[in-house]
């Protein structure tokens, strides 16, 4: 008896031995009972621990059943299990991202699988990485950039760090999911080649760094082919060109035909919602029709168990034994060290930090602080320990709008302050009305005002404003009291139409449940901020692409069409490109110390490696995350992120570091090759600390080659 080795030998050999209708049990999952579907009876009473995904287990040849959980930023409950007292709420994927720190993205997906695992799921549906491309996108809290390298890095090291502990992790919406308007009836229109170069390229390397057990389609549509069923992208791009081993699993009710088997989806998830949304068994029972009747080739069948059953035994679901303790508090700190690494400093006219050896008189106003820190909302939104200091029910269209709520972390911003700044005289205004928080501001000497925007899935912003009349708080404090100092807590960029009224602002993002202690740090100094910027911050819509969004606000249902002419050129791709200069550059964020660099080297050949010094030139110790990018090339002239390194250095430390781009940031993709091609000739490369900050540069001779897929 040969003993079977590899996850190809094993799929093969346990794929043989199962019946057919055990092989069509494999193909779905059945979403757990929630606000939106009752328990469904094909999950055993017995399985407690229900979620977003259940697909039966066949425990005569050792296959568990495959349980899955929503993800990111830790393992959600919106009320599929009333018993669970709660997951550590780690902060929003962009502000994993704003840490441009891949090893901290590792650290919390350890973390969320480790909690995944004593609730016996066996595979997160996280690594949410689309681009960023639209500033509107209600979704990109959970997506880490709008850059294809900085979101590949960070979602591959996410992804590690889940499988790491033998829980399947995913890497989602596979592709170009990057507006929420209509998506199940959004077609994002893409040139081919283009695609390649961005959101494609993005899946591409964190693929190949990660090896993630699933890949899960998106809702929309790409060129007028829904995801779920694009035979180019799921057999001809993935498993093809990319040689994907893995298997494809769709999203929630992304399936509106039932031959996608046909097309390259291996599995249907949640296939309650299908019948919900599109009123078809979308899969099993027509193709098992299909099957017996000689339609549906029992090739593909194994073919689609056997990517299932490849990634169980890559990952090892199925050799689990006990569930590693989980140490909370750990959790919590990893929390608070994410927090504290992710969060950005934008502006800072000395306003920051604050004094802490003298009795300040401060107020603190607004954004429902005295009660904690928000989160976005939708599938990702997590149920901390203890449960929500609040939760007020904001509502909206679609099958989101039950899950699109204010929901408020403990411990709340304001009592942190209070711990961080004893000597401080801390005022709390709740920033209800303008002309009460100006008296507020007026009689203390300084002011933190915050502002902060729900964002959330299945919801894009209409436009880059603060809610609830914010921005007039904002101004009339700011009026009241110029030594004001702006916080925000928003998934996405915003207009920031005080912002020269304002000595300081610090993006705070979704920070999770530690948020307000990390908000506290930063702002007492306790902690230096490091954080850079993962998406441009335009200064208004009109930079923008798209500055007006083809279907937003439409009735839930339209058929919706988004043109993503910009192509690969997202984000400051677009803004180097047409020569706009954003409100806050990609990779900017400032810190209490000051960096220097010195001594760039590029040497070329078959890509690009870049040598240069990076030294603390101030008083205290601080982490900087200096940027190479490509600046012109002969080809044609464009901007890319060749790579960054987040780097901690005490006062007066300096460091070396070497960046090696990958080449295909440095080549086009020619489409009708299907190849990537690098123009001989010369590169012009910068070093900087933002798009907009490219103090030293230099030149490259690169070979002419054509390579890969
Ligand atoms: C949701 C999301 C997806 C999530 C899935 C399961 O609608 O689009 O990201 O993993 O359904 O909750």
């Amino acid at each position: 008896m040969t003993t079977l080795t590899t996850p190809d030998e094993r799929a093969r050999d346990t794929e043989q031995k199962l019946t057919d209708d055990e092989r069509f049990s494999l193909i779905i999952s059945l979403l757990g009972p929630a606000s939106i579907v009752p328990r469904d009876p094909r999950i055993p009473a017995d399985v407690k621990n229900v979620s977003a995904g259940y697909t039966s287990g066949i425990p005569r040849l050792g296959i568990p059943a495959l349980q899955s959980s929503d993800a990111s930023m830790g393992v959600t409950n919106p009320g599929y299990r009333p018993d669970d007292k709660g997951a550590t709420a780690f902060p929003a994927s962009i502000l994993v991202g704003s840490s441009f720190n891949p090893q901290l993205a590792r650290k919390g997906g350890v973390a969320i699988a480790r909690e995944a695992r004593i609730r016996g799921f066996n595979i997160m549906l996280a690594g949410g990485m689309n681009l960023a491309r639209d500033v509107r996108n209600g979704r990109n809290y959970e997506y880490y950039s709008e850059d294809p390298w900085v979101s590949a890095v960070m979602g591959a090291e996410a992804v590690n760090g889940i499988q790491s502990q033998s829980v399947i992790s995913t890497l989602k919406h596979y592709t170009l999911n990057c507006n929420e308007t209509n998506r199940h009836w959004l077609d994002a229109i893409i040139d081919p080649a283009a695609h390649r170069e961005s959101d494609l390229l993005a899946f591409q390397i964190a693929i190949e760094r990660s090896q993630p057990g699933s890949i899960m389609s998106g809702y929309n549509k790409i060129n007028g082919v829904y995801a779920s069923g694009d035979p180019h992208l799921l057999n001809d791009v993935l498993k093809g060109a990319w040689g994907y081993k893995g298997y494809v699993m769709s999203d929630w009710g992304a399936v509106p035909d039932w031959d996608y088997a046909f097309r390259g989806l291996d599995q249907e998830s949640g296939i309650q919602l299908d019948v919900k949304q599109w009123g078809a068994e979308a899969f099993t029972d027509r193709l098992k029709a299909a099957y017996s009747d000689g339609k549906f080739p029992k090739e593909r069948l194994s073919d689609m168990v056997r990517r299932i059953l490849r990634s169980v035994y890559a990952v090892g679901i199925d050799k689990w034994g006990p569930a590693p303790a989980v140490d909370m508090t750990r959790h919590n700190e990893i929390a608070l060290e994410i927090a504290r690494q992710g969060i950005v400093l934008l502006k800072n006219d000395g306003a920051l930090p604050l004094a802490t050896d003298r009795p300040l008189k401060i107020a603190v106003i607004g954004g429902y602080v005295q009660q904690g820190v928000i989160s976005g909302t939708g599938s990702g939104a997590v149920s901390p320990v203890g449960g929500f200091a609040g939760v007020i029910k904001i509502g909206g269209a679609g099958i989101m709008g039950g899950l699109r709520n204010l929901f408020l972390f403990p411990p709340s911003p304001l009592d942190a302050l209070k711990n961080a700044l004893p000597q401080a005289e801390i005022d709390f205004d709740p920033g209800y009305t303008p002309a009460e928080a100006a008296l507020t501001a007026k009689r203390s000497d300084v002011v933190i005002a915050f502002g902060i925007r729900v964002e959330g899935e299945g919801f894009d912003l209409p436009d880059l404003s603060l809610p609830w009349g914010q921005d007039a708080v904002i101004d009339a404090v700011a009026s009241a009291n110029p030594n004001t100092i702006v916080v925000l807590e928003t998934g996405n960029p915003v207009s920031m139409p005080w912002c020269d009224k304002v000595k300081a602002i610090v993006q705070a993002w979704y920070p999770g449940q530690a948020g307000g202690q990390a908000i506290a740090e930063i702002l007492a100094g306790r902690v230096n901020p490091s954080g850079r910027l993962p998406i441009t911050f335009p200064a208004s819509l009109a930079q923008t692409p798209r500055p007006e969004l083809s279907g937003l606000g439409t009735p839930w249902g339209t058929p919706t069409t988004v043109r993503y002419d910009e192509g690969a050129e997202v984000g400051y791709r677009w803004y180097a490109q047409k020569n706009i200069k954003p409100l806050y550059a990609f990779g900017h964020g400032l810190s209490y110390t000051t960096f220097s660099y010195s001594d760039l080297k590029v040497s070329g050949g078959e890509t690009v490696t870049a040598t240069f010094t990076v030294t603390n030139t101030g008083k205290i110790a601080g982490a900087d995350v200096p940027q190479v990018y490509l600046t012109d090339a002969p080809d044609r002239k464009r901007m890319r992120l060749l790579g960054f390194e987040r780097v901690e250095l005490a006062p007066g430390v300096s460091r070396s570091i070497t960046i090696t781009a990958e080449p295909r940031l440095l080549a086009q993709f020619d489409g009708v090759a299907g190849r990537w091609r690098i123009a001989g000739g010369s590169y012009r490369i910068a070093l900087g600390r933002s798009t907009e900050n490219l103090p030293l540069n230099a030149a490259a001779q690169l070979e002419p080659r054509v390579f890969g897929e």
